[in-house]
C-alpha cells in the first residue's frame, strides 16, 4: 500500500525490511544555513505576523562532546563497510573537526540515513541523491564508501536558467543528483526518457521499403568493405552487394539517449504546479528520474519527500510510493493537494502514518518526539507553530482571529508530560504580558486539576459582540478528538500565497 509517514526518516527507515524499495530519490536540506518560510495570506488581508517553517537545515552538532559525533568512520564499521573508507573518513573527521563542525553535523546526519537507504533498497534498486555543490563533495565519498566506488552510476547536473544573476561570482544556476546502483545488475531504462530525433535527423531518413517504412541505408561495418561504417550510401550497393549493408528503420528509433547534464525549468513564481512549498522541484525532474530507474509498480521511496512531488510523479507513472516528511504541513499539503488530485482514497489507495488518530498514539508521539508533538498538535487546533524550538517567550504557536477590523491572537502552549497549575499561571502571565493577545489556549496530553482549572478561570473574559470568550482556555488531546475547539470570534484561515486553498486543516 502506497504511504505516508510524519516524522524523521531515520526512525521510519529503520523499521522497514531490507530490500523493499525499487528507487529512492531523496532531496534533503542543503546544509545552507537557511529557514524556510511558508508564507500565508489570510482572508482578511491582514498580515499574519509569523509564517510557517517550513523546515530549517542548520545543523548543529549537539551532541558535541560525544564519540558518536566525530565517529564517522565508527558507523561505517559497524555497517561493515570497507577499511579505506574508514581511513578516509578519520582523517577527514579530524580535518572538518576544527574547521566546520556544522558541516560534520550534517555529514554524520546523512551518513546514518544513507546507510539505511542502502539497508532498504532491493538489489536491482538505485538511489538519486539531489544536493547543491556546498556538499556534494563530501556526500558523493560518503556515498562511494557505503554503495562502493563501483555502483557510481553518474553525477547529474540539473541546470536551470531564473534567478537572479550574481555579479561577485558566475551565477549558481545548478544543482547535483549523485546516482548510485546498489550493484551492477540495477534496472535502468534510457529509452523511456531518450530525446526524440531532432527534424533534421529524421529528414535523413528518405528511403522506403514495399510497406511504406522509412529508413537510411548504412554499411554494415564490416573491416575492408569500400563502404565500410558510411551513413547514407547509394542504394545500388544493395542490389549488387547487399551483404555490405543494413537498413536502419525510423520506426525502430527510440530518440537519442540522454546525457548527464539536465535543462529543466525551476518552478517560477507562475508555474501551474507550484504549490508555494520551499524547495518544490519540477515534476519532470521527478518523472524522468523515475521512468528511467524503475518499472510500473515498483516501489519508489522519497524519504525527504516535501511538498511530494516524488508521489505525483509516481502516482502519474503507475508506481507504488512511499513518501515521508518531518513537516506536519508537508504531509497535510500532499494530501490536500497532490492526492486529492488524484482522487485517492485514504485507507483505500495509500496510508498516512504517525499522525496520531487517538490519544493514546498522541501519548506515543510525544514520547518519540515532544517537538513534532506539540506541532502536530497547533496545527490540529488550526494555530501557527512558533519557529523556535525552545518556544517563544512561553508562546508555542498562535492563533489568529478578527475582531472589529482588527487581526487579534490567541496564544497557544502546549504540555505532553505532567501538567501543574504553575504552568496554566506561566502562561497566565504570558497573556498579561503580550499587548496584542487578548486569549490564551493551553493544550495537555493529561486532564487538567481542579487547580488549574481554578487558574484559568481566574483570567476572567474577553467580550466582543456580546460575547464572552474564556480569556484562558484548557483543552486536552483527548478533547481535540472529540472535536472541542477553542470558543473565539471567527479564527482567520489562510489560503496560500498562490491563493490556493488553505491547507491547515483544523
Ligand atoms: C528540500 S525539501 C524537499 C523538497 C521536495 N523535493 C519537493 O519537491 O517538495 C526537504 C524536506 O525534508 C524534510 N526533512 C528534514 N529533515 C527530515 C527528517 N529527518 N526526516 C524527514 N523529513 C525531513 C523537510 O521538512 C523538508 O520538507
Amino acid at each position: 500500500m502506497n504511504k505516508l509517514f510524519y516524522g524523521d526518516n531515520l526512525t521510519i527507515m529503520r523499521k522497514m525490511p531490507p530490500q523493499s524499495v525499487d528507487l529512492i530519490y531523496l532531496d534533503p536540506p542543503f546544509n545552507s544555513n537557511r529557514s524556510y518560510n511558508l508564507l500565508y495570506k489570510n482572508t482578511t488581508g491582514l498580515p499574519i505576523p509569523e509564517q510557517i517553517e517550513a523546515f530549517c537545515d542548520t545543523w548543529e552538532l549537539d551532541y558535541e562532546k560525544s564519540e558518536l559525533a566525530y565517529n564517522i568512520p565508527h558507523i561505517m564499521r559497524e555497517y561493515g563497510m570497507n577499511a579505506d573508507v574508514m581511513h578516509f573518513w578519520h582523517y577527514m573527521v579530524e580535518a572538518l573537526k576544527s574547521a566546520n563542525t556544522r558541516l560534520l553535523a550534517y555529514l554524520v546526519y546523512m551518513t546514518v540515513r544513507l546507510i539505511e537507504m542502502h539497508r532498504v533498497l532491493k538489489p536491482t534498486g538505485s538511489l538519486y541523491l539531489h544536493c547543491d555543490p556546498t556538499a556534494s563533495h563530501y556526500l558523493k565519498t560518503i556515498l562511494d564508501g557505503i554503495f562502493g566506488f563501483d555502483n557510481f552510476r553518474n553525477e547529474i547536473v540539473w541546470c536551470y536558467k531564473s534567478r537572479p544573476q550574481s555579479k561577485r561570482y558566475f551565477g549558481k544556476k545548478h544543482d547535483v543528483i549523485l546516482f548510485y546502483s546498489k550493484n551492477d545488475a540495477y534496472y535502468f531504462d534510457w529509452q523511456s526518457v531518450a530525446r526524440p530525433l531532432s527534424d533534421a535527423t529524421i529528414k535523413k531518413y528518405r528511403l522506403s521499403d514495399s510497406d511504406g517504412r522509412l529508413y537510411r541505408l548504412e554499411g554494415r561495418g564490416i573491416k575492408g568493405s569500400p563502404i565500410q561504417s558510411a551513413k547514407d550510401v547509394d542504394q545500388k550497393w544493395e542490389e549488387t552487394n547487399p551483404e555490405l549493408v543494413v537498413r536502419d528503420y525510423l520506426d525502430e528509433k527510440r530518440g537519442v539517449a540522454l546525457e548527464d547534464w539536465w535543462e529543466i525549468d525551476i518552478i517560477n513564481q507562475s508555474a501551474k504546479e507550484r504549490l508555494g512549498y520551499p524547495t518544490q522541484k519540477p515534476l519532470a525532474l521527478l518523472e524522468r528520474i523515475i521512468k528511467a530507474s524503475s518499472k510500473e509498480n515498483d516501489v519508489v521511496f522519497d524519504p525527504f519527500c516535501g511538498c511530494g512531488t516524488t508521489v505525483e510523479a509516481a502516482i502519474r507513472n503507475n508506481r507504488r510510493w512511499m513518501g515521508c516528511d518531518i513537516a506536519i504541513h508537508s504531509i497535510r499539503l500532499i494530501q490536500d493537494t497532490r492526492i486529492k488530485k488524484y482522487s485517492l482514497e485514504e485507507g483505500k489507495d495509500y496510508t498516512i502514518e504517525g499522525i496520531p488518530q487517538s490519544a493514546e498514539q498522541a501519548q506515543y508521539l510525544f514520547e518519540q518526539d515532544p517537538f513534532q508533538f506539540q506541532h502536530w498538535a497547533i496545527e490540529k487546533t488550526g494555530g501557527f507553530c512558533s519557529n523556535k524550538k525552545t518556544g517563544d517567550g512561553g508562546i508555542d504557536g498562535r492563533i489568529y482571529f478578527e475582531a472589529a477590523n482588527k487581526l487579534c491572537s490567541m496564544v497557544l502552549s502546549v504540555k505532553g508530560g505532567n501538567v501543574k497549575p504553575a504552568d496554566v499561571r506561566d502562561l497566565r502571565g504570558v497573556l498579561e504580558r503580550e499587548a496584542d493577545a487578548e486569549l490564551a489556549g493551553f493544550i495537555s496530553l493529561h486532564e487538567p486539576t481542579k487547580a488549574m482549572r481554578q487558574e484559568a478561570d481566574g483570567a476572567g473574559f474577553y467580550e466582543y459582540q456580546g460575547t464572552e470568550y474564556p480569556r484562558l482556555q484548557l483543552l486536552t488531546v483527548r478533547e481535540l478528538f472529540e472535536g472541542k475547539l477553542w470558543h473565539c470570534p471567527s479564527i482567520v484561515r489562510t489560503k496560500r500565497k498562490d491563493g490556493g486553498q488553505a491547507y491547515l486543516s483544523i
